[in-house]
């Protein structure tokens, strides 16, 4: 019987498929994309099989039990700390991971460095570059000093190359001339590698598909073959993707929804800090971050961010108070700085946030005039977040009002003091989690003094505070207020 034909429409911009005709692209919000592809072929033959999953008639869906025996899935530890704790404790074979970010930024640098670090552990490792030659290449890790271990080096192979069909056709071969035939004596035959970096996805290209490197269709196209053969040969996969203007990934989100996991590198490159923060994990928590510093000789690690985020401190000035933030497991010391400037002109005051959320800010604003009589409406507001660290919890509420009071009365903050706790629409300040790991940060840094929620001495509340620290409970803001 002839398969009935199917009817898809695709936008042209960003490749996304919908089974109704629109006038505006779904995906990507693009007017008059879409366009009609009649196909004969049935969906089921295209449809790929992933390894591991239950098969086995043809044409028969297999189910199983939900309380099957199952392994958490094998890492390979990528021999750095910080890059593990975003993973989730290292790469999963058979897996994608994507790491976008800013050109510059360091992407190139970091895999680089964990390339090594993953040959050095006595893993094959294969790292594409489509961007630099060989020489520039050799050039960075001579720089980084990634050059002494001769016998780490035999691990890791380098290829400067933006053919994809090659990198398949190479690795597929390994794999059949390791299960056909034996090597000559003392040739050692090329592994399949444990981890595949490809630098970067935009400049690889994929002959057949109709279109430059970097372009949509190409970048979709390209990953979706690498990770195909990841799969399959079951190496773990790793893509760089520069990050567009926009913000977006070249291939507008395209690769997001390919990928396992989507590691952002970010920072200010005026800085020294650099951030890796998971913005989707099949494998493990989306809210842990890997702190990096990038130095003369490359990045370096660093497992205590809250001493460099605080470095530049400058005690006794007005409007900036030390905020005790966590990082999903990880507490973090951070530093929020508040500039208020006599409002411009007739129309609304200026809200300028870096690093938090406008509409908190003029949350605690509103508290801080209606229920404490501290009038900022007639003021513009600048609000910075030091070490371009970009702060979600509500708990940032009471040292946010503790550098606007700072501001407003000209009184700084004590030198040695942190705060945490959110804010309520009366002005009650209330307890939030882990009080306990945040005093212990406070305290581990020298700090002497905390203002917090009341909870301690609430029955539920059982942190301790360490025995350096003075703990001040502030039930409302205007106790807080009281105190400058
Ligand atoms: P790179 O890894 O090439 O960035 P990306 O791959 O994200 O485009 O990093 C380039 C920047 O990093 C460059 O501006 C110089 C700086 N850098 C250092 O400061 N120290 C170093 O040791 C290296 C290798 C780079
Ligand atoms: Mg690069």
């Amino acid at each position: 019987m002839a398969k009935k034909p199917t009817t898809r429409f695709i936008c042209s911009n960003c490749q996304a498929i919908s089974l109704k005709w629109a006038g505006r692209c779904e995906t990507c919000g693009d007017w008059n994309t879409l366009t009609e592809h009649v196909s004969q072929a049935s969906p089921r033959k295209t449809a790929s099989v992933l390894p591991g999953s239950a098969h086995s008639h043809k044409g028969r869906l297999a189910t199983t039990r939900l309380d099957g025996a199952t392994k958490p899935p094998p890492r390979v530890n990528t021999g750095l700390d910080e890059l593990n704790r975003v993973l989730g404790s290292g790469l999963v074979p058979g897996s994608a991971v994507l790491v976008g970010g800013d050109p510059g930024i360091g992407k190139s640098t970091l895999m680089l460095q964990t390339t090594c670090a993953l040959a050095q552990a006595g893993h094959d490792v294969l790292y594409v570059s489509g961007e630099e030659a060989i020489d520039q290449i050799r050039l960075r890790a001579q720089r980084l000093d990634l050059t002494k271990n001769k016998k780490a080096l035999d691990k890791l192979e380098l290829a400067a190359s933006i053919n994809v069909a090659d990198i398949v056709a190479t690795l597929e071969e390994r794999v059949q001339s390791a299960a056909v035939a034996s090597q000559p004596e003392g040739v050692e035959a090329p592994a399949v590698p444990a981890v595949v970096v490809i630098d970067s996805i935009q400049t690889m290209w994929l002959d057949g598909v109709d279109s430059a490197p970097g372009s949509v269709s190409q970048v979709r196209a390209c990953a979706f073959e690498l990770i195909r053969l990841a799969k399959t040969l079951g190496f773990a996969l790793v893509l760089i993707g520069h990050v567009t203007k926009e913000g977006a990934l070249a291939g507008p989100r395209v690769l997001e929804h390919m990928v396992d996991a989507v590691l952002y590198f970010e920072g200010d490159r005026g800085h020294q800090f650099r951030i890796l923060r998971a913005a989707k994990n099949r494998f493990g928590a989306t809210d842990e971050i890997g702190v990096f510093a990038m130095t003369d000789t490359g990045l370096e690690e660093v497992p205590n961010p809250s001493a460099l985020f605080l470095a530049e401190r400058r005690g006794n000035v007005a409007g900036s108070a030390v905020f005790a933030g966590l990082e999903g497991t990880r507490p973090v010391l951070l530093e929020i700085q508040v500039l208020l400037a006599p409002k411009a002109g007739d129309g609304s005051a200026r809200r300028s946030v870096l690093g938090w959320e406008g509409s908190r800010l003029n949350m605690v604003l509103a508290v801080l005039e209606s229920r404490c009589g501290l009038k900022l409406s007639n003021m513009d507001v600048y609000l910075n977040v030091t070490g371009g660290l970009r702060i979600s919890e509500t708990a940032a509420d009471l040292a946010v009002a503790a550098a606007l009071i700072s501001a407003a009365t000209g009184r700084p903050t004590a030198p040695s003091e942190a705060y945490f706790g959110e804010i309520g629409l009366s002005g009650e300040i209330r307890p939030v989690p882990q009080t306990g790991l945040r005093l212990k940060e406070i305290a581990k840094l020298g700090f002497s003094r905390a203002r917090l929620p009341r909870q301690l001495n609430s029955a539920s509340g059982k942190a301790k505070p360490p025995a350096t620290l003075t703990v001040e409970d502030i039930g409302h803001l205007s106790d807080l207020v009281a105190r400058f």
